[in-house]
């Protein structure tokens, strides 16, 4: 544990993520998983933000009836295979890819927060043989689509294209790879995709075989930097009309960046969990699934739920954070854990 003051947070009320969901799903036709940021949009009131929230703690389990519907989890190594569409600095992507590589890092002996070991809670989830979520999460095949080959605005179909374009292209096509392939499209600052900032900084789904040719599971997460970092890149960003909340210091120096890397951790462990929207989930209906890490949206640490993001950690540079990567510090939300009924994360102050 680093020398360094715990940081707690105030953050908009994360209201009953159930009721969000299937309010806007069900304005869909296709209905992909969303990586919801209810807060922000839900204008609450600044006696709200003071006095609500401290009463829950990670999550009430009271409500979460999370079931396991049968069908296939990701429990052979899993290969991220990065779309990298539109602009983007080497640096970004550094920052993206090191956030992959320390899922699989060798955990460190001394008892420390890591991302290996936020991973960890994701491997308690089994499939019907009782074969665990895989351990060994590794980057695959990257391709570039720097030219907007579908346009500087994307739906959630024309996404579906963009894979294909990467999986089907005459140079360096990605590898197919429908059993532990999770494809990740990552969409620059200057794209908008269907209902992006509209409580949706992310999705998760899987490919059709009409349009893509495959069924593979991919997500989809943007940089919101330029269109809504208020909500997507929370709380490194606060949305305007919450005067004196500030937004506290993103550790890689880059907001949108730093924001996305939180996204990209909750598609990923649903992606893992309910690859094709018939595993892990908790709802009665299976067109409004809510996953492992819905139920635990704006959660970083203890205490948090509610109003709070909960205890997080500072570095020397007064940067947040709640977890250590390879070589880098992260701020990633907490996920359930079905075994203990809550959410939790590798800086759980009673773990
Ligand atoms: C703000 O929220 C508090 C607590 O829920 C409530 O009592 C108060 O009436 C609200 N104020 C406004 C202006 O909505
Ligand atoms: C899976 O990954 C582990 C460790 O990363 C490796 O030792 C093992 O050989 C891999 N298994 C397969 C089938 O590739
Ligand atoms: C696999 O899942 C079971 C059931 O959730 C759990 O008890 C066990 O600890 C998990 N194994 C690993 C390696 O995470």
């Amino acid at each position: 544990m680093p020398n360094v003051p715990l940081h707690r947070h105030p953050a908009p009320p994360a209201p009953v993520v159930v009721l969000t969901a299937i309010t806007i799903l069900s304005l869909f036709s296709l209905s992909p998983v969303l990586g919801w940021r209810p807060w922000p949009n839900q204008k609450p009131n600044a006696s709200e933000l003071v006095f609500s929230g401290s009463k829950k703690f990670e999550g009430s389990s009271e409500f979460v009836k999370l079931k396991y519907h049968m069908g296939p989890v990701l429990t052979a190594n899993i290969t991220v295979h990065i779309i990298w569409y539109g602009t983007w600095q080497r640096a970004q992507k550094m920052i993206i890819r090191e956030f992959i590589n320390s899922i699989s890092a060798a955990g460190s002996t001394r008892r420390q927060s890591t991302v290996s070991g936020w991973w960890k809670t994701v491997q308690l989830y089994t499939d019907q043989t009782g074969s665990n979520i895989s351990r060994s999460v590794h980057l695959g095949e990257e391709k570039n689509d720097r030219f907007y080959s579908h346009g500087k605005s994307l739906t959630r179909l024309s996404i579906q294209s963009v894979i294909k374009s990467a999986v089907t292209a005459k140079t360096r096509p990605l590898p197919i790879n429908p059993k532990s392939g999770l494809y990740l499209l990552l969409t620059s600052d200057d794209v908008y995709v269907q209902n992006f900032c509209q409580n949706v900084c992310g999705f998760h789904y899987f490919t059709f075989p009409s349009i893509v040719g495959y069924t593979l599971p991919y997500a989809w997460v943007g940089n919101s930097a330029k269109l809504c970092p208020g909500v997507c890149a929370y709380p490194f960003a606060v949305p305007d009309y919450i005067p004196g909340l500030k937004a506290l210091k993103s550790p890689n120096g880059d907001v949108g960046v730093d924001g996305m890397v939180s996204v990209i951790g909750h598609e990923m462990a649903e992606l893992a969990t309910n690859p094709l929207v018939n595993a892990w989930y908790a709802g009665e209906d299976p067109v409004f699934p809510v996953e492992i890490a819905d139920l635990c949206e704006g959660i970083y640490g203890t205490g948090g739920g509610g109003s709070y993001t909960g205890q997080m950690l500072n570095d020397a540079d007064g940067a947040t954070y709640n977890m250590m990567g390879i070589r880098r510090k992260f701020l990633v939300q907490w996920v359930w854990n079905h075994m203990l009924n809550y959410c939790t994360g590798p800086n759980a102050l009673d773990q």
